[in-house]
């Protein structure tokens, strides 16, 4: 059993107060997202990494404190920090070469980014074949990983030839560099249209879900997901840390919301975002974009937090974006 201390503030009574939770730290659930890949029910995000100025040991660090409290997969993107994540992932890999087998490891692919490090005039996507199996052998490159355990189409292309994917997706999977793929972003048709090509086979959708965005809610997206099996990685689960530090009204209501059904729960509101998407029938994957491992922690402790069915909605409602009819 692990133990952390977090300092929180909460803003509904001025002056602010200091509150010390301590989390219980329980085992972690599991989740099999393909027959031969298994990830932890929360998942590190590495978006955020080059902000963080971690040196490469730091990294090593960071990645074996959130496997000690059971978070063993990890999410980046070609993309991410100016096409610069993975390769400080591989910097610690190599550093540390135990680290590849206690984790899991999830990219994407498909979008071509502006970058003093590229050529492109302009962004764009960029799902056709030789892109995808070329931007896959280079993030193996760059993350000294042999493999890697999940692989996505990062955005929905308005060029993506499906059945050209999907061979590209195949042909990895076969030639041992992705073990299971997926999609990212992707509205119901066009998540359908992908899957079908697939054979049924795209183990998740990584969505943006929080208290303050419902468009996969209202798209019909979850109940297709459903509808497959299959649970979508949810990213941006604190808004990108808005949700405590916005002073927008929106924000401020759903804090308030959250902060007063922490205390009935004697937690944080942190824990309580994440307790309301683990609630959800669709089994969501979050995933904390945090560089704390204090607030991963937080994170964790949902699994303790048993939400009522009136306390979810009040969630729901909170922002005033949902309306019940
Ligand atoms: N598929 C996609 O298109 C897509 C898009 C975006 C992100 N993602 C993935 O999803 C992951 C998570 O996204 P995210 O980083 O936006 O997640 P998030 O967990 O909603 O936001 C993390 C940010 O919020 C801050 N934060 C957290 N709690 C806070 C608090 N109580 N007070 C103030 N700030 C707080 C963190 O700062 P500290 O570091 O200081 O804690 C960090 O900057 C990313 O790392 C990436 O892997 C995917």
């Amino acid at each position: 059993m692990v133990l952390f201390e977090v300092n929180h503030h909460v803003s509904t009574e001025p002056p602010y107060s200091m509150v010390n939770y301590t989390y219980e730290v329980t085992t972690m659930e599991t989740i099999q997202i393909a027959p031969e890949v298994r990830f932890s029910r929360i998942v590190q995000g590495l978006w955020r990494l080059k902000n963080w100025n971690f040196d490469t040991i730091q990294t090593v660090n960071f990645l074996h404190r959130c496997i000690e409290l059971g978070v063993t997969t990890f999410d980046t993107a070609e993309i991410y920090g100016d096409y610069g994540v993975e390769e400080e992932i591989g910097k610690a890999l190599l550093w540390d070469p135990t680290l590849r087998s206690k984790i899991q490891l999830v990219t994407k692919t498909g979008i071509n980014m502006k970058s003093p490090s590229k050529s492109y005039r302009i962004g764009h996507y960029d799902t056709r074949y030789d892109k995808i199996i070329e931007s896959c052998k280079q993030s193996i490159a760059k993350m000294n990983c042999e493999y890697i355990d999940l692989y996505l189409i990062h955005r929905e292309d308005p060029l993506i030839d499906h059945d050209e994917v999907a061979r590209a997706l195949n042909d990895l999977k076969a030639m041992g560099l992705i073990k299971a793929y997926g999609c990212s972003n992707f509205d119901p048709f066009k998540f359908e249209a992908l899957q079908s090509a697939c054979g049924n086979n795209l183990a998740t959708n990584q969505i943006e879900m929080s208290p303050v965005c419902f468009e996969h809610f209202d798209s019909g997206m979850m109940d297709v997901l459903q509808k497959h099996h299959t649970p979508p990685m949810i990213w941006s689960p604190l808004a990108g840390g808005l949700l405590f530090t916005s002073n927008e009204p929106m924000y401020v209501k759903v804090r308030r919301k959250l902060e007063e059904i922490a205390l009935r729960h004697k937690t944080s509101p942190e824990t309580i975002v994440y307790a309301w998407l683990l609630y959800l029938p669709v089994k969501a994957i979050p995933i904390s974009g945090s560089s704390s491992v204090e607030r991963l922690s937080a994170a964790i402790a949902a699994f303790d937090v048993r939400l009522s069915h009136e306390e979810w909605y009040e969630i729901y409602l909170a922002s005033g974006q949902q309306r019940l009819r």
